[in-house]
């Protein structure tokens, strides 16, 4: 009977060790271990053993079962975890999640860009800034009621007696005598791209943006060649088929001063919903005021200037194909917003 046990289970194992899968192995178990099987069915012929070799039969059927028992159960958790852990060299890897330039980079650089081919030279100015640069070179002393208009953010400091009190500087205009007392002599083709603070916050306003500015000083300056330039901006940025108008306007700091339109690309200039009878507002621009080239130490008979300011976000959300609901999504820190442009 021990050969028969051990050939038993040496068979056992070699079937054992060759299966496939979890039921193909039930299936061993079942005809070796199960209620009738062939170890089992040993195990009923022990008591036709003599006596005195009972015990070590029964010790022998007994280590024989324990060890098919762990063997079987050693290839089930192969069985299972290699089904899991089962590895194809083929599958094409998981790439890195690209970043991408946030929206307002993006339109930075591609307003810099057009502007850069005309000559125009980029800087920043502070925006922690004088309420001198803010206002007062600007022509607008501090009873004007147009210094509520910008409703500016004032840091509680001391207040310098030249330069006022201190900002957040609440457009980029600021850099006007800035750049001014930089070049001292011009010509000057300033483009100020800079964060900017107001104290408005909606859907279409969020307290700090961007604005860009361009600030021309030369000889023989004039609004032909504002309109030229608002023109190949248009033409550049917007696409040919876009145009731009001016209508008079009021700023403290030039004069004549203008409001600068586009043409609606929803309707082509003929009025919708969106625009005021065919056109959308741009922003702010003139000829340089008198006193603030004096400001800035430029002698206002031999020169001249012009100036424009725009917002940025609100520059490049009018450009068609991109309409964000709520201005202030773009500084949300919500990569799903974000990730979109
Ligand atoms: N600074 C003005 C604003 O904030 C815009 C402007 C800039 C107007 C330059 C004229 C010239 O609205």
């Amino acid at each position: 009977m021990k050969e028969e046990i051990i050939s038993l289970k040496n068979e056992a194992i070699a079937q054992i060790m060759e299966v496939n899968s979890i039921t193909e192995l039930e299936n061993l178990r079942i005809i070796y271990l199960g209620r009738n099987g062939k170890l089992t069915n040993l195990i009923k012929k022990l008591k036709e053993i003599p006596n005195d070799k009972r015990k070590e039969t029964g010790i022998l059927i007994n280590d024989t079962k324990n060890s098919l028992n762990e063997i079987i159960s050693s290839q089930k958790n192969k069985l299972s975890n290699s089904s899991r852990k089962w590895f194809d060299p083929t599958i094409p890897g998981v790439k890195p999640k690209m970043g991408n330039l946030h929206l307002v980079t993006q339109a930075i650089r591609e307003i810099s860009g057009i502007f850069e081919k005309i000559g125009f030279v980029r800087v920043r100015y502070p925006e922690i800034e004088w309420d001198y640069f803010a206002f007062d070179v600007l022509n607008m002393p501090i009873t004007h009621p147009a210094r509520d208009e910008w409703e500016t953010f004032f840091i509680d400091s001391e207040v310098n007696p030249k330069y006022g009190q201190i900002v957040l500087s609440p457009h980029t205009s600021s850099g006007q005598v800035r750049e001014m007392l930089r070049v001292k002599n011009p010509p000057i083709r300033m483009l100020n791209i800079a964060k900017c603070y107001r104290r408005q916050s909606d859907v279409s306003h969020s307290q700090m943006f961007h604005h860009f500015e361009g600030l021309v000083i030369d000889e023989n300056i004039s609004i032909v060649n504002l309109r030229g330039t608002l023109d190949y901006f248009a033409y550049n940025f917007f696409g040919k088929d876009r145009k731009t108008r001016i209508r008079p306007y009021n700023f403290r700091f030039t004069e004549p001063s203008f409001e600068v339109d586009i043409s609606c690309d929803i309707c082509n200039g003929k009025g919708c919903k969106l625009c005021k009878e065919g056109w959308l507002e741009l922003g702010g621009a003139g000829m340089v005021h008198p006193n603030v080239l004096k400001a800035g130490g430029i002698d206002s008979k031999k020169y001249s200037g012009f100036a424009f300011g725009w917002g940025v976000e609100r520059t490049y959300m009018m450009k068609a194909g991109i309409k964000i609901p709520d201005l202030r999504y773009l500084y949300s820190y919500d990569i799903n917003v974000i990730k979109q442009f």
